[in-house]
């Protein structure tokens, strides 16, 4: 029982061993403004997936639309990365579709079914995770702001490594002992945290805040919060500060500490957990857009799941796009379209906080997705 088991181990630590040489390696983030054309590919995924993301490219064209017709932006399409393919295929990302991404620059990214034990569907890898470690989109950005109470964090999320890093390649010893395994690497986690503190010293943020377990998880939260104390010290005008996840779960439900927050920093679980708390305070994780972000590839995503439930009772037309359209206020600030990005925020803050002239309920007593989607796109225009 032994041998095998060693050769498993010895294989995900190889892996990982590569995976730290090819991080010492990699170049620095890729210049857009130096590209002759940017390519920007369109994922629809799963369940409400497709009708969302058809929304968020019609109101990326109408924005980019000078750069399309200049052959500046370029749109593709890439179909594929659905359930029933990638279960045909066996594959969390089939080849030829991986190729096609691997084509673009940028990827918005509709949701994707992730298969658990017991659903009708092999139990391959969710294609999020295998995505963002394919393409080493390694910090998770999640933005969640409510003005009225005070609240405007900034999750970075570490996206490639702990408890996902070989989160599908766990090990039964016998039919009584499970494990899993949770991975630290020094590069993977300075990158992160450097990112962070890069961040609040771009945009004026005076806190950065890293949350960990390293009380009870000594030896890889251990070493993510070590790496945090000491690029902390290279940021001498930043304040930070760090917390245990249990307790962190607590404090952004507590009025009095909540708005000292600002720029968060966690390892890959507990930002999964934490940045869903945080968007129910916002509103919803129908409200979060979500960025990851590598220095080659940039994915930009909804936060929230496939709901296959509307797509089974014919409500798909009836999902709200405002998560993705947040996404794609993202993928704007990252492409260096700054102008774009505010007008489609400012608009997205007009038509989902203070004048709601159009209201989405996910069923047909409210506006379908394309209604909602014109009428953002009507609100752009008129800030132009
Ligand atoms: C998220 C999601 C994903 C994750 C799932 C869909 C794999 O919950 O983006 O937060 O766990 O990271
Ligand atoms: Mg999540």
């Amino acid at each position: 029982m032994l041998q095998p088991l060693s050769e498993h181990m010895e294989k995900i630590i190889r892996s990982q061993l590569a995976r730290i040489e090819r991080m010492k390696n990699e170049g620095d983030f890729v210049d857009y403004d130096a590209l002759p054309k940017l390519v920007i590919g369109i994922c629809g995924g799963d369940g409400i997936g497709p009708a969302i993301t058809a929304e968020g490219e019609r109101v990326l064209r109408f924005l980019l639309a000078d750069d399309v017709a200049a052959g500046k932006v370029e749109f593709r399409n890439i179909d594929g990365l659905t359930i029933e393919n990638r279960a045909a295929c066996g594959k969390a990302i089939p080849d030829d579709v991986l190729a096609e991404i691997k084509a673009c620059h940028v990827i918005l990214k509709g949701p994707t079914t992730t298969p658990k034990a017991g659903d009708p569907w092999p139990n391959i890898e969710s294609a999020n995770v295998a995505m963002r470690k394919e393409l080493d989109l390694f910090a998770n950005v999640r933005p969640i702001k409510v003005p009225e109470k005070n609240i405007d964090w900034v999750f970075f999320r570490e996206n490639t490594e702990g408890s996902y890093a070989v989160g599908s390649q766990g090990i039964h010893v016998t039919d009584d002992l499970a494990i899993d395994f949770c991975v630290t690497t020094t590069q993977g986690t300075e990158r992160i945290i450097r990112l962070a503190f890069e961040y609040a010293k771009k945009t004026g943020r005076k806190r950065v805040t890293a949350v960990t377990k390293a009380n009870i998880i000594k030896t890889t939260d251990g070493k993510f919060l070590n790496i945090f104390e000491k690029i902390a010290k290279e940021y001498p005008d930043i304040e930070h500060d760090d917390w245990f996840i249990d307790i962190m779960t607590a404090k952004l439900l507590d009025e009095k500490r909540r708005s000292d927050f600002s720029v968060l920093v966690l390892p890959n679980l507990y930002g999964d957990i934490l940045t869903d708390e945080a968007a129910e305070i916002q509103g919803g994780v129908g409200t979060a857009g979500s960025a990851n972000i590598g220095k080659r590839y940039a994915m930009f995503e909804a936060i929230h799941g496939s709901a296959p439930r509307m797509v089974e009772e014919g409500r798909a037309q009836y999902a709200d796009p405002s998560s993705i359209l947040r996404a794609c206020v993202m993928l704007l600030e990252h492409i260096g379209k700054q102008k774009e990005a505010e007008k489609l925020e400012k608009a997205l803050d007009i038509c989902t906080l203070t004048e709601r002239k159009v209201v989405i309920t996910g069923r047909s007593t409210g506006a379908t997705g394309a209604e909602f989607s014109d009428y953002v796109m009507e609100t752009v225009a008129k800030l132009a």
